[in-house]
């Protein structure tokens, strides 16, 4: 019986890392590797991260230095490779859709020489542009591509609420759907929270101070922003939005999460990676499911596919 579990990063830097620890922390893999045109980094993280796991509490998972011949028989690969947003830059991901998009072309095109059965969770910025390039330049089964997309975004609605109301976040329910990026909106109409509507709360917690909608979906795009303006760079909570996809792949779970890929019709749209609700599972994005969103959210919608449609133009894409 074959229980392995091979994990690939590509790139080793903040986010990579990140991911490669996150993943040992919920023993998700029985090895990782990690590739970076930036060797040293690479078998430094790669080292460092081995020997957090050779303590009586970790999994024997083994962190190694590799090269894209890695990829073969890797279940799952991420890829975290090409620069972000820095402290003080533009705050618009879809900037770096130029570089970037060229960048995914050169990754993708050295995975599709050793495999076309690992399952690509997409983290590069802009992602619905670099979800978009690997899914439509290559020939690879769409149902194994998927961009982490807006569940970050819906981990910071629920904090934001969370913390408003100080209740568990875990409380907090619906979807941060669009871009992953500044047309990113919140479905109000997917989200409640124990049971009951989110605009309830106020009754609920004795708020005079009515929830804003608009304030809150400005908060969950700016903030990622703040982070980096002030830590320099965001990698934890990326990290956790991707191994939330690890875990629904390798445990076959058929969980229902906010994740970019090209749309084929949904919503009218094509032709573009948003996030919209998919289940995912041992066989990548099962399906999706084309939610109920009032007018205004349709449009918002609509508005998340031209700025990431105008971004891949721009890139000749
Ligand atoms: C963020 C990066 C991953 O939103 O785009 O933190």
């Amino acid at each position: 019986m074959n229980n392995r579990r091979k994990i690939v990063v590509i790139g080793a830097s903040n986010v990579g890392s990140a991911v490669a620890n996150k993943i040992a922390d919920f023993q998700l893999a029985t090895e990782v590797v990690l590739i970076d045109l930036n060797e040293d980094k690479a078998w430094g993280e790669a080292k460092d991260s081995s020997h957090a796991t050779s303590c009586i509490y970790s999994t024997n998972i083994k962190f190694h230095l590799g090269d894209y011949e890695d990829c073969k028989d890797a279940n799952i690969i991420v890829i975290t490779a090409g620069p972000s947003i820095r402290p003080g830059e533009t705050p618009d991901r879809l900037k770096l859709a130029g570089t970037n998009a060229k960048i995914m072309s050169s990754v993708m095109g050295e995975i599709v020489k050793r495999t076309k059965e690992a399952m690509i969770i997409m983290i590069t910025n802009p992602l619905d542009v670099a979800t978009y390039v690997v899914s439509t330049q290559f020939d690879y089964p769409r149902n194994l591509i998927l961009g982490t997309g807006t569940m970050l975004e819906t981990y910071r609605f629920r904090r934001i609420l969370a913390d408003k109301y100080q209740v568990d976040p875990k409380n907090i329910n619906g979807y941060v759907l669009g871009e992953h990026g500044n047309a990113a909106f919140v479905a109000w109409s997917t989200t409640g929270c124990a049971g009951f509507p989110i605009d309830d709360l106020d009754e609920y917690f004795h708020r005079t101070e009515k929830l804003s909608h608009e304030a809150v979906e400005q908060e969950l795009v700016q903030v990622a922003y703040d982070v980096i303006n002030k830590k320099g760079f965001t990698n934890t909570g990326i990290a956790m939005a991707a191994c939330r996809f690890i875990k629904s792949v390798l445990y076959d779970e058929h969980t229902i999460l906010p994740c970019s890929a090209v749309l084929e019709g949904e919503y009218g749209i094509k032709d573009v990676a948003l996030s919209i609700p998919r289940m995912v599972c041992a066989d990548g994005i099962m399906r999706s499911f084309e939610v109920h969103l009032t007018d205004d959210e349709l449009e918002k919608m609509h508005k998340a596919a031209q700025s990431v449609r105008s971004a891949l133009d721009g890139a000749g894409i």
